[in-house]
């Protein structure tokens, strides 16, 4: 009978500045094996997020002398921050990478599309995390989803841990606290986490969106929705992101905001537009209104922040009022955002693996939309049109 060739998955250590998470952790190893992938680890990967090598060998996996060993033993890779995602570390690997190889992380193809096309130019065929579609089939899958629920819970505490207040409300014999009041713009997956956050500790909770049909799911929260007379027209595209919906937009909304910013003690702002900068919703005059002390968390800082003030990884303190624009909030809760990667990676792998064969089937919407580049190509049309070339055919992009 044939040998069928064992699959390997390796998982190198992470090299972005400060990042703490793994893309696998041991107990989604037994759900591998079963599926006859073994998987091979740098050693160290895992201290980060509070694993120990040993943890990893207990289930199954092989430890590796370095990181070369990974990459050479391995014909998948499997990171959290892949080249697109970890600029300057992430080139170091292009070395490690040959042709054929597959490499699923995330790569911030949108935003950094030069650096899927070295990627590509590697021969590798590469599935970047950021582009898994939003339907119903993929949500077990969805590590943009995963990391917003941490990302919505940690801003928070943030928020908490900075205000000169409590959230709760108490009553006691010196007196009466009143609770905090918080306003979470955009109420995608990232602030609703962030509205439950800020209830579950007391607060008073005011949230907004564009889209209408979140008003409810705020409710259920326990938010009070902000009504707006805005017309948006479609603020969804068809991958269930946020459109940019146009400076004449933003303006008006600036100005029916204002007095909702005013009157909270906290501002948490997550409206970021996939690949573009991210929308201007709270202004400095916005900002000179708030109550001194009060508290703004700008969850959209990597691509220029929602506030005008916002300063990507910093603490700025403007007219009394303290900005944070943390850029990797998943990361500083690593061993809950790396057991919610490892759960997306595993699904994905368990997509694309059957009968112990690796089978990139392009036909299927996971598979076409998640892979960026293969056979020495970029393949998703949005990233060769932001790199200026051609293209893919409909027909190309089909044939494995
Ligand atoms: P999402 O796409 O589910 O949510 C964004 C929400 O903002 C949508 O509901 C959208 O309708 C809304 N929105 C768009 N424009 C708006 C506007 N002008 N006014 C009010 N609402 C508007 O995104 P998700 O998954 O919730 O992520 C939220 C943000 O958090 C993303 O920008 C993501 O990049 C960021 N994030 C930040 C992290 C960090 O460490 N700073 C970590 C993880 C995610």
């Amino acid at each position: 009978m044939e040998q069928k060739k064992k699959i390997i998955v390796g998982v190198p250590t992470e090299t972005f500045p400060g990042e703490r998470r793994v893309a696998l952790i041991p107990s989604v190893l037994p759900q591998l094996t079963k599926a006859g992938i073994e998987v091979i680890v740098e050693s160290g990967a895992g201290h980060g997020a509070g694993i120990l090598d040993s943890a990893f060998t207990e289930k199954g996996a092989t430890i590796a002398a370095d990181r070369a060993e990974v990459f050479r033993k391995a014909g998948i890779i499997v990171q959290v921050r892949s080249l697109g995602s970890n600029p300057e570390h992430g080139r170091d690997d292009l070395d490690l990478l040959r042709a054929g190889q597959l490499v699923i992380g995330f790569c911030d193809p949108l935003g950094s599309p030069q650096a899927a096309k070295e990627l590509a130019a590697k021969g590798t065929t590469v599935m970047s995390m950021e582009m898994i579609p939003r339907i119903t089939r993929a949500q077990s899958m969805d590590a943009l989803s995963s990391m917003a629920t941490v990302a919505g819970y940690k801003a928070v505490l943030l928020a908490a841990g900075t205000l000169p207040r409590m959230f709760p409300m108490f009553m006691t014999a010196a007196g009466t606290i009143t609770p905090a009041r918080v306003f979470i713009i955009g109420a995608g997956v990232a602030g609703l986490q962030a509205i439950a956050t800020a209830k579950r500790l007391g607060a008073v909770v005011q949230a907004y969106d564009v889209r209408p049909a979140v008003k409810e799911q705020c409710e259920s929260l326990g938010a009070k929705f902000v009504e707006m007379e805005l017309e948006t027209g479609e603020a969804e595209d068809k991958g269930g992101y946020a459109k940019a919906l146009g400076e004449e937009f933003y303006k008006k909304q600036r100005e029916l905001m204002a007095k909702v910013v005013a009157e909270n003690d906290v501002v948490i702002t997550t409206a970021a537009i996939p690949g573009k900068k991210s929308p201007v919703l709270v202004t400095e005059e916005m900002v000179k209104s708030m109550a001194p002390g009060s508290v703004i968390v700008d969850l959209a800082a990597e691509r220029g922040g929602n506030c005008e003030l916002t300063k990507a990884d910093e603490t700025t303190i403007v007219h009394n009022v303290t900005i944070l624009g943390p850029t990797n909030l998943p990361s500083t809760v690593p061993f809950h955002a790396s057991q919610m990667y490892a759960k997306n990676i595993t699904t994905l792998l368990g997509h694309l693996i059957k009968d112990q064969k690796l089978t990139l089937d392009f036909e299927d919407e996971i598979t076409r939309d998640t892979t960026i580049a293969r056979d020495g190509k970029i393949t998703n049309p949005r990233i060769a049109e932001l790199l200026g070339e051609k293209s893919p055919q409909a027909d190309e992009r089909k044939d494995a």
